[in-house]
């Protein structure tokens, strides 16, 4: 991992001017877009053939390309020129992968939490420890109804398998390295959590303040539609490629859990590697017993919050005026160089 005092002297090269800059796919258009309505100039790293989507939109675009041919070699001369600081989104950290680590160039956010994120164990590790609810992990021998298969880096759910025993497992999945759970069932909710360590509003954590910006349900193919093959006659099997993500308000008296969980998240983050700052979303559960369970963490924006470009019905709460999650980085950002503690949110 690159050292911090590397990543905090090419922030101290910047003079406390800086722009946005981050790869065009995933939550991008809504960063770009966060960042306009905040003043700042955007840097778009984008892949030739890309480029003539992400110029059509007048608000979104960003305000110069950096043509590569590979995500993997992302331009950090051409970036440390510009006085870029890096703003990660999911499609970033899954492209550029390990590489991540050692990118000499500043990210917003603690880079820390991305190894923390990329471990399936790590993630459970932390979850486990933040004392939240999470889905029974087994034993090959331990299956005794469905459980979810999961597979090391599998993408968007894509790959998984459902299994019901341990004979079918042996003969489905054999000696393929995985994670067993439980099949929970319940309503999905993906909430959409914002730490900042200098805001004065929202709800108290140990290190910070804590604000929830929004809340969204994937659309997974085959699982939401499924009822429609079923009542066609088909059988067919589950899946879980994510198509797209519809917005989602909590019954109101869910909401004191919900942040719970994610002051808990956020506090034992500081223990483990020195706190994550920034968005992050904790896939959850809900059963029918009203209990959350937490199955996935991602510590950066998810691209749940792209539904909420103009805010959503909980950032209406905490500003007047329409607050994404980019449009919050992008404040973040500027209000921590104006207190001159940029360095305690950038690494
Ligand atoms: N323990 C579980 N029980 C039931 N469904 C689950 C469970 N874990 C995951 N899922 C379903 O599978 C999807 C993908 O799982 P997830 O662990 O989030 O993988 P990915 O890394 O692909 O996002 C989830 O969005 C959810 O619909
Ligand atoms: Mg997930």
């Amino acid at each position: 991992m690159l050292d911090r005092k590397k990543s905090g002297d090419v922030l101290s090269s910047y003079k406390g001017k800086f722009t946005i800059a981050t790869i065009c796919s995933h939550s991008s258009l809504q960063i770009f877009n966060g960042a306009r309505r905040e003043g700042i100039k955007t840097i778009g790293i984008c892949k030739r053939e890309n480029r003539k989507l992400y110029e059509s939109f007048p608000l979104a675009r960003p305000d110069e390309f950096l043509i590569v041919d590979d995500y993997k070699d992302i331009p950090v001369p051409e970036l440390v020129a510009r006085s870029a600081i890096v703003v990660p989104h999911g499609s970033f950290v899954e492209y550029v992968g390990e590489k991540y680590d050692d990118l000499e160039v500043p990210i917003y956010g603690n880079r820390a939490s991305i190894s923390w994120e990329r471990s399936r164990d790590k993630m459970f590790e932390w979850m486990r420890k933040a004392g939240i609810r999470t889905p029974k992990i087994m034993k090959p021998e331990e299956i005794s109804g469905p459980a979810l298969v999961k597979f090391p880096g599998a993408k968007g759910g894509r790959g998984y398998t459902i299994v019901s025993s341990y004979e079918e497992f042996k003969r489905r999945v054999g000696e393929r390295k995985c994670m067993i759970q439980e099949f929970l069932i319940g309503v999905r909710a993906y909430p959409h959590f914002f730490f900042s360590p200098i805001s004065q509003i929202g709800y108290q954590t140990s290190h910070g303040r804590l604000e929830l910006l929004g809340v969204d349900k994937r659309v997974e193919s085959s699982a939401d539609e499924i009822a429609r093959a079923v009542s066609a006659g088909l059988t067919p099997r589950l899946s879980f490629t994510v198509i797209g993500n519809e917005p989602m308000v909590l019954r109101e008296s869910l909401l004191t859990d919900y942040m719970d969980i994610g002051r808990r998240i956020s506090d034992i983050s500081f223990l483990l590697f020195g706190g994550m700052i920034g968005p992050f979303c904790i896939e959850t559960i809900i059963t029918e017993d009203l209990e959350i369970y937490a199955f996935e963490l991602s510590a950066r924006i998810v691209a749940g919050t792209n539904m909420y470009p103009l805010g959503s019905p909980y950032s209406a709460y905490y500003y007047k005026e329409p607050m994404s999650t980019g449009r919050r980085i992008a404040r973040e950002l500027k209000n921590a160089a104006k207190k001159k503690r940029l360095k305690e949110i950038v690494y």
